[in-house]
């Protein structure tokens, strides 16, 4: 690979041979005619060489060469035509000799791009790959001037945005728009080069129609909006460079409440008092997550809850989590997601896997500092349960993964040909967080947690790689202690399939004595002598969890009416029990599998009931057909794709 290190702008417009304004005939550089545009190199261009990145193999991005540094959004949502439309102005940073900059793109319509006066440059747009999209190559303008304007326009099936008719949203009145730009879908609304480790600060004008309100991952600098002809225009500025499948946008009929001095929450007006109340402590979050990792450096902390078809539980948008209505449970039993989204403010936001390779270095780490939030602020035993709950996840992915021995088991994952979606296994989430508590336990959590707060300081809006983390931790924590070194097996939690044998599993007390009462149940207790009085949701989860896997026609119903399994209105707890449910193919629970399957879509829940229908041969396969042409037009684009490949 050349290593190219990048000139001030001014020396880089000399190397390319652009007009030179009041320069002298001494130079070879021609000399800024009437109709040039003299350079103007804009005063925020740091002079110093950028560090080369390694190579994403899932963005056409040449970054080594011209690398986007700042995006600035014009766009107008157009409801009916479902399309996002005007212009992305890019301000590019390129290496001496670079000719053109390769952006990445999906579906998008490119009408022009010019250069900063409006001039045409050339440009091309390469084959499409069915993951990757179409490279967009684009000539660099001459002078310095590294800016190009595209006017483009989005797809209406672009699958970072969701665009959703007024009976989709729970005030059924006006539509809404949202954007989901995790892995590499940011290509398919904005054209950029879509690579973790292409950090770019952005600000964006979004024009939307009178009566809706725009929010994004970013400052608000127009809380009310301006008027603008046919609609509304919000204007937003994010100062710190981001990834770019951290931009993310909504609009819809918004409402806000603040929930403490920095913190927040949007949504419908009708979802605003329940969801001020499921997430009152949000404060308290922040304030102990930066007692555990130091500074929150985003400014504001706000939440927005979306409509039921959001198609994860949340998405860390940079001082704007959205998330799933879904853990709206009316007793706050659902806010570890919260904890996991802000800690994706430290390890993911601030510290960043640089390519999806290293999926596990934003999702173990978060998983870890998500327990750790939840330990600070209810106690050890609550944390023990969640922790409990997620190795039981990594167990099965092992399995689902081919066992011990499944490449994909391993934390520094080949994903070659592949979408990066195939990486978003528990695998990253929880042998990734078993592998920082085994850190933590073999050096105990005094040291471990100054390594861990200093670990964020050091690399604060960087990327990150498996082979930078360890040669970090043995700089700086294991500093040649052969031993320790040992004790940890660093090389085999990284790199190794399988689960290491020194993994620290979590132990609750509590589950413990959930396991009894699943048993006695399995050995023909009756569902209503079992003690289970005081059960939290985690307890309950557990429960279901560890029933045996075939239950008789009469223990489904035993179990369904001593507790309303069918008619809970926690979401993980009538997911475990639906699960049960389809695979002992109990009729009675069909209305509830198909009201919840089509009363939201968050794919966490759907995809693993459809499956387990799909695997009860023609029975369940008859169900999961009728109840999917039912449920699919409600879907994500990111949902439905993946149940598409399931229910065929
Ligand atoms: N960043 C992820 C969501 C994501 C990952 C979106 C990969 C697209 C590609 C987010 O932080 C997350 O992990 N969400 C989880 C909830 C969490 C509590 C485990 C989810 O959505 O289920
Ligand atoms: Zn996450």
């Amino acid at each position: 690979m050349t290593v190219r290190t990048f000139l001030p702008l001014a020396a880089a417009a000399l190397l390319a041979g652009a007009c030179v304004p009041g320069g002298t005939r001494s130079t070879p550089q021609p000399l800024c005619g009437p109709n040039d545009v003299p350079p103007q190199p804009s005063p925020e261009v740091p002079p110093m060489a950028l560090q080369p990145l390694v190579r994403d193999i899932h963005s056409f991005a040449q970054p080594n060469e011209a690398r986007v540094r700042h995006v600035v959004l014009d766009l107008r949502a157009d409801f009916a035509a479902k399309t996002l439309s005007g212009t992305a102005t890019l301000d590019v940073d390129a290496a001496a000799g670079a000719d053109d900059v390769v952006l990445d793109t999906r579906g998008l319509a490119i009408h022009s791009v010019t250069d900063r006066a409006g001039q045409p440059l050339r440009w091309a747009l390469g084959a499409a790959d069915s993951i990757l999209g179409q490279p967009l190559t684009v000539q660099l303008p001459g002078g310095g001037d590294h800016v190009l304007v595209i006017r483009y326009q989005t797809s209406p099936t672009a699958s970072a945005l969701q665009w959703l008719t007024p009976e989709q949203t729970a005030g059924k009145r006006h539509p809404y728009l949202f954007s989901q730009g995790q892995a590499i879908l940011t290509r398919t609304w904005i054209p950029t080069q879509d690579s973790p480790g292409i950090r770019q600060t952005y600000s964006a004008r979004i024009t939307v129609p009178a009566e809706l309100k725009a929010v994004m991952s970013a400052e608000m600098l127009t809380p009310e909006g301006e008027p603008v002809s046919g609609g509304r225009a919000f204007r937003f500025r994010m100062g710190e460079a981001v990834p770019p499948y951290l931009i993310a946008l909504a609009v819809g009929d918004l409402a806000f409440r603040p929930l403490g001095p920095r913190t927040g929450v949007y949504t419908e007006p009708g979802m605003l008092e329940r969801s001020a109340n499921e997430l009152a402590e949000l404060e308290k979050f922040v304030d102990a997550a930066e007692s555990l990792y130091g500074p929150y450096r985003w400014g504001r902390y706000d939440v927005l809850v979306l409509p039921p078809s959001f198609p994860f539980g949340g998405m860390e948008n940079p001082r704007l989590t959205f998330a799933t209505p879904t853990i709206l449970a009316g007793d706050r039993s659902l806010v570890s997601l919260i904890a996991h989204e802000l800690a994706h403010s430290w390890s993911g936001n601030l510290v960043t896997n640089a390519t999806w390779a290293g999926f596990w270095l934003n999702e173990g780490f978060t998983t870890y500092f998500e327990n750790r939030i939840m330990e600070a602020l209810y106690g050890p035993e609550r944390a023990a349960m969640l922790a409990s709950l997620g190795w039981r996840g990594l167990q099965s992915a092992v399995v689902d993964a081919g066992g011990p021995t499944g490449a994909d088991t391993r934390l520094h994952i080949d994903l070659a040909g592949r979408d990066p979606d195939a990486g978003m296994t528990d695998i990253a989430y929880e042998k990734g967080a078993a592998f920082l508590r085994t850190i933590e336990q073999v050096v105990g959590r005094e040291r471990w947690d100054a390594y861990l707060r200093s670990y964020f300081d050091r690399h604060a809006f960087q990327p990150m790689t498996t082979e930078t983390f360890l040669a970090d931790l043995r700089a700086n924590l294991i500093r040649g202690d052969a031993e320790l070194e040992r004790r940890i097996g660093l090389e085999q939690w990284a790199y190794q399939p399988g689960v290491p044998a020194n993994a620290v599993q979590p132990q609750s007390g509590a589950f413990a004595r959930v396991e009894a009462q699943a048993r006695a149940f399995g050995q023909g207790t009756a569902a209503a002598r079992l003690q289970t009085s005081g059960w939290s949701t985690q307890e309950w989860q557990h429960f279901l969890g560890s029933l045996p896997q075939r239950l008789t026609r009469a223990q489904l119903a035993d179990l369904d009416r001593a507790f309303g399994l069918s008619r809970q209105g926690n979401s993980e707890i009538l997911f475990g029990w639906l699960t049960i449910a389809v695979r002992n193919r109990y009729e009675p629970a069909l209305p509830a599998l198909e009201q919840f399957l089509t009363s939201q879509g968050r794919r966490k829940f759907v995809r693993p009931l459809f499956a387990a229908l799909m695997e009860q041969g023609e029975w369940g396969r008859g169900h999961a057909r009728r109840i999917y042409a039912i449920a699919r037009p409600g879907y994500h684009p990111v949902t439905s794709g993946s149940v598409d490949v399931i229910v065929k």
